[in-house]
């Protein structure tokens, strides 16, 4: 069920955090691997050497997910290299955390071109590279349906995602490609060295986890792992949610 060997998947961010490990859970099952990233071409090499630990090809690709051109030359490389794509993983996000009377438009589009629109992008240039039982996964996290201080663009650009992996669920589903979204708890990435409110995030999210831990990188991969396998195929446009039981505390 999780031999994936002769599969290719695309990772967006997946040179350090979450992405990495979702890179490497694949690899370690017999996916070769695309990293993509935009500014930190060092972390994607680390990425890349633990990849080809497993025996698989590792592609390094630099593109802004935010921008149509690089999305679109991102795949013509992947074409040339693997000639499709399996797995997509829209995983690279950012955004600007202030709380919201200091946001401004520059902020708003920020967050939501990278976190929401670049999905759209990634489907449209990637789709024609997709085969039949491809795999599209969105990764969101609990901003998107709560409202955490200063995480504004980002939450709303997360739910925006999450709308938009149900809406192309209905549309991709027909030619046997599954959407999903994998959403996380906190997890101890860069990401949250720049919350002002770090400690406390992560306080508050291992308090009120009542499995007792914080959420991993590994977890995500795991899960993301299952998604592709055939083991999700009637998961189709839903939010599968990997906290240990965070979200639902009241
Ligand atoms: N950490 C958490 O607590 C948490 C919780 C729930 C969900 N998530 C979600 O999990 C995903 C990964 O988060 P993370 O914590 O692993 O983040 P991270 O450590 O900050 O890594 C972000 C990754 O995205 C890449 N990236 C950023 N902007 C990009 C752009 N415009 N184009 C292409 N790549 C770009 C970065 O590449 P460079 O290094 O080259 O900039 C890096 O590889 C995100 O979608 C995040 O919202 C995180």
């Amino acid at each position: 069920m999780f031999n994936m060997r002769g599969r290719v998947a695309l990772i967006t961010g997946g040179s350090r955090g979450i992405g990495r490990a979702i890179a490497i859970r694949l690899a370690e099952h017999g996916m070769d691997i695309v990293v993509n990233y935009v500014r930190h071409r060092q972390d994607a090499q680390d990425t890349a050497a633990e990849v080809e630990k497993y025996g698989q090809r590792c592609l390094i690709i630099k593109a802004n997910v935010a921008k149509e051109n690089d999305v679109k030359a991102m795949f013509a490389i992947i074409a040339e290299e693997f000639g499709g794509v399996d797995v997509l993983v829209s995983n690279a996000a950012s955004g600007v955390l202030k709380p919201v009377l200091e946001l401004t438009e520059r902020h708003w589009n920020w967050a939501m071109d990278i976190n929401a629109r670049a999905l759209l992008s990634l489907v449209q240039f990637g789709l024609p590279l997709m085969k039949k039982n491809a795999r599209v996964i969105a990764v969101s996290s609990l901003g998107s349906i709560r409202a955490i201080r200063n995480y504004t663009t980002v939450g709303a650009s997360k739910a925006a995602l999450e709308s938009l992996v149900r809406h192309l669920a209905v549309e991709l589903g027909p030619r046997g490609i599954r959407v999903n979204t994998v959403s996380a708890g906190a997890v101890d990435t860069d990401a949250l060295k720049k919350f002002p409110n770090r400690d406390e995030i992560l306080e508050n999210a291992l308090s009120r986890t009542p499995l007792g831990r914080l959420t991993t990188p590994e977890d995500v991969a795991d899960v993301t792992l299952f998604l592709c396998s055939n083991l999700a195929d009637m998961i189709q446009g839903q939010v599968v949610t990997v906290d240990g039981g965070y979200a639902i505390m009241g």
